[in-house]
């Protein structure tokens, strides 16, 4: 077990890598493997209609997997928000050992997850953020860079600077999430100060993501500069996978006389975007990817990621350790 991190040793897993929670994508099938592979998966609460649905699909996820795996509870402004303490309570009867929460407010819930001594994670994209959820009583923070898929905030920092923000100020343990695909990627994340990684998008293109083949292959054939931030007129600013959707979408941001979010809502729809992971037509609906789909290009298994994370991360370390002349074994 080469690793060994306050996120190895406190979940028991592996690998320092955890698969962030993705709608429409965190189940069953994604989360198991990941933790079949040594690093930790996790259910996406909201993939799932109601409480009683995901207390289904936890139980599914465990026929899949004796180890860890976890559960994303990500709460965002709606007009009819989900019922969240209840999705929580299937997450507690059910003896989830750790979730991943993220958005807004999530003081509430993160209350009921710990007094049932569940471990949180808590996902944000700023310094200001993760001081207000060390408060709460979190015991990781998954700081979330400015190249990340989904919600990057308002404030654009990215992960070099984020990071070590983080290391200078927040006496926690956190780990670097958002453009990460690589054991490169995992060295500079522990070198920086964070205790492992997470990653979404590269998750998406590997064999057990239950999305259609041609959007993993979309992702592969992408380049860095393939995403676009979306809605940042309703400070509600998104990373997006660039495609004729995300066009109109920006073409309906920047000439709208009005900012009445009316206007927008049909290019950003949810189900049409959650239909491209189905029938495959990459342009169909919006849907998130982070700007590493530029470091992606294969679609291997998660055991696979995970093995060859492992050790170009081991590989990059001891590059780096040969490049300093002479240092004596007791100095290292
Ligand atoms: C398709 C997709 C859906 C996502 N949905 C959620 C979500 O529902 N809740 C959440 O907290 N994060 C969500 N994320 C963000 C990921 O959990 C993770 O923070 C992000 O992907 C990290 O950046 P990366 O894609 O560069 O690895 C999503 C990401 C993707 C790619």
């Amino acid at each position: 077990m080469p690793f060994n991190t306050v996120l190895t040793r406190k979940l028991g897993i592996r690998v320092p890598v955890v698969q962030g929670g993705m709608q429409w994508v965190g189940y069953a099938e994604l989360a198991s493997a990941v933790s079949n592979a040594g690093g930790l998966g996790l259910l996406t609460a909201l993939t799932q209609p109601t409480p009683e649905d995901l207390r289904k699909e936890i139980r599914r996820c465990r026929t899949m997997t004796k180890y860890p795996f976890g559960v994303n509870l990500t709460l965002l402004p709606s007009l009819v928000p989900p019922d969240y303490a209840a999705y929580a309570q299937v997450i507690i009867d059910e003896g989830i050992k750790i979730v991943e929460t993220a958005g807004n407010n999530p003081g509430p819930v993160i209350q009921q997850l710990k007094k049932a001594g569940i471990i949180i994670l808590h996902k944000c994209t700023t310094i200001r953020h993760a001081k207000s959820a060390v408060k709460l009583g979190v015991d990781f923070l998954s700081i979330d860079g400015f190249e990340c898929a989904g919600h990057v905030g308002e404030h654009d920092i990215t992960n070099f600077i984020l990071l070590s923000r983080a290391r200078q100020e927040l006496g926690v343990p956190f780990i670097a999430s958002g453009g990460f695909a690589d054991g490169q990627g995992l060295a500079a994340a522990l070198a920086l100060g964070a205790e492992g990684i997470n990653m979404g998008t590269r998750f998406m293109s590997t064999v057990e993501a239950p999305i259609h083949h041609n959007i993993k292959q979309a992702i592969v054939d992408a380049q860095e500069t393939d995403t676009a931030l979306v809605m940042r007129r309703w400070t509600n600013t998104t990373r997006l996978f660039k495609n004729k959707v995300t066009e109109e979408a920006l073409k309906v941001e920047r000439e709208s006389k009005t900012d009445d979010f009316s206007v927008m809502a049909p290019h950003v729809s949810g189900k049409r975007g959650r239909e491209v992971f189905i029938n495959g037509d990459k342009d169909f609906g919006v849907w998130t990817a982070g700007q590493v789909i530029g470091l992606i290009h294969d679609i291997p298994t998660c055991a696979v990621l995970l093995e060859r994370i492992e050790k170009e991360a081991l590989e990059a370390v001891s590059r780096t350790r040969s490049l300093y002349n002479d240092v004596p074994a007791s100095k290292l």
